[in-house]
């Protein structure tokens, strides 16, 4: 069931949409699961960066992985957890059961991990119950609403 705190956040830039995504990802105590939905060049992968930041990845280790479907990051011990960042962007898939193909059954059962996904729609059937979904909505060039439904 979703939590009664859904937080609205309105970013007026992408410094901005970094320090948000910290501040949410503190706020939810690291979840496992983040879904990350919205248009194209309306932030997740902005938002992925600063999550990867926050655990000790440089801004560039972080990039759009549309063609490969996800990236694997392994996180240096700077925090107790996670040890290891998925990142996924489900754009190009097809069905839904492309994922198993991708070993999407086994990143969900590793432990210490964290795992975004860009377009989770797709796979929206067999999305774990517990996760975060955040949705990003672009208002003008510089702006986007950013909204939070917590299912912890
Ligand atoms: N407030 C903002 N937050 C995030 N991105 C912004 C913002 N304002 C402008 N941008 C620009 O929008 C684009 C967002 O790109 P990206 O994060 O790759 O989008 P997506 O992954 O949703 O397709 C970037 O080019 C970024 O510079
Ligand atoms: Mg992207």
């Amino acid at each position: 069931m979703p939590q009664k705190q859904r937080p609205v956040y309105f970013s007026k830039s992408v410094a901005q949409t970094k320090k948000i995504a910290k501040e949410i990802i503190q706020t939810f105590s690291y979840p496992e699961i983040i879904c990350l939905y919205g248009d194209l060049g309306s932030g997740k992968t902005i938002f992925a960066k600063a999550v990867g930041q926050f655990f000790g990845l440089e801004e560039k280790t972080i990039k759009s992985p549309t063609y490969v479907f996800y990236h694997t990051h392994q996180l240096p011990p700077l925090k107790k957890t996670p040890r290891w960042l998925y990142h996924f962007d489900l754009y190009r898939l097809n069905h839904a059961h492309e994922v198993e193909g991708l070993g999407f059954s086994e990143i969900l059962q590793q432990k210490n991990k964290i795992i975004l996904i860009e377009w989770p729609q797709i796979i929206a059937s067999i999305l774990p119950e517990k996760r975060l979904e955040i949705y990003f909505t672009y208002l003008n060039d510089q702006e986007r609403k950013i909204e939070v439904t917590p299912f912890l």
